[in-house]
């Protein structure tokens, strides 16, 4: 069977990190998920005072700090792939709140966005890929055989958040939640640099009212569809 490259891209908390991850498993792909890349970055910059909560990001310190910044992913005992920022596990920590609250900005710098994109189009180099996040489908693999684009209301999202984390023991407030996944849509469809919209040519799946495994049989069928 001809290897495809598989671009998912939608909303902050749209559930499409699950659903590609899910998806990579289920057609033996690799998996990547890119918004983890511009956490990791946002989180080397909350560590080194270059962002902070109330005084935005230094940009040009950031910027002249990328050469620094090495991101990779490495698979744990519990066979889910961590991210890893300089050779160390991060992925707890960019999943946090205050990562949360600072990515956004971080992942509008376009020289940030050149050096991520990079590294993302090396891992799909031989195909075989599913990898998720905001602009896969229109700048990072605008050739990419299959595409989705995911969209659930931001009530949905945000209750999707809150009990994402509070599996997690972090205990959140939904307002508070609520008000960073609309401040995130409304930077990340409004950026300059390749902001979020849906690829005239992808599929829109639209999964308020869809089970996970409906979504999954859905994304299956179009996988075999496009694959035959
Ligand atoms: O998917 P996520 O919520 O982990 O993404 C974190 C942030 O990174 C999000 O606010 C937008 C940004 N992002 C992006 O700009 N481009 C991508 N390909 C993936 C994520």
């Amino acid at each position: 069977m001809k290897k495809i490259i598989v671009a998912i891209d939608g909303y902050s908390s749209s559930g499409k990190s699950t659903m590609a991850r899910q998806l990579a498993r289920e057609i033996g792909y690799l998996y990547v998920d890119s918004g983890a890349m511009y956490r990791a970055v946002t989180l080397f910059a909350l560590r080194h005072g270059l962002a902070t909560p109330h005084g935005g990001v230094d940009v040009e310190s950031l910027v002249s700090r990328l050469p620094e910044i090495s991101v990779s992913f490495a698979l744990a005992p519990d066979s889910i792939q961590h991210t890893c920022l300089n050779g160390e596990d991060v992925e707890r920590e960019i999943r946090g709140m205050e990562v949360s609250e600072m990515v956004s900005p971080v992942a509008a710098i376009p020289e940030v966005r050149h050096r991520l994109v990079a590294l993302q189009q090396g891992y799909g180099r031989d195909k075989g890929i599913v990898m998720d996040g905001r602009d896969i489908g229109t700048a990072v693999f605008p050739e990419a055989e299959m595409k989705v684009f995911v969209n659930a209301s931001p009530e949905v999202r945000a209750q999707r958040r809150v009990d994402e984390l509070r599996a997690k023991g972090v205990e959140v407030d939904y307002d508070e939640v609520f008000a960073n996944v609309c401040e995130r849509d409304r930077i990340d469809t409004t950026r300059k640099e390749s902001p979020l919209r849906q690829a005239p040519d992808a599929l829109l799946l639209d999964n308020d009212h869809l089970t996970r495994d409906e979504q999954m049989q859905w994304l299956l069928d179009r996988f075999h569809e496009i694959t035959k």
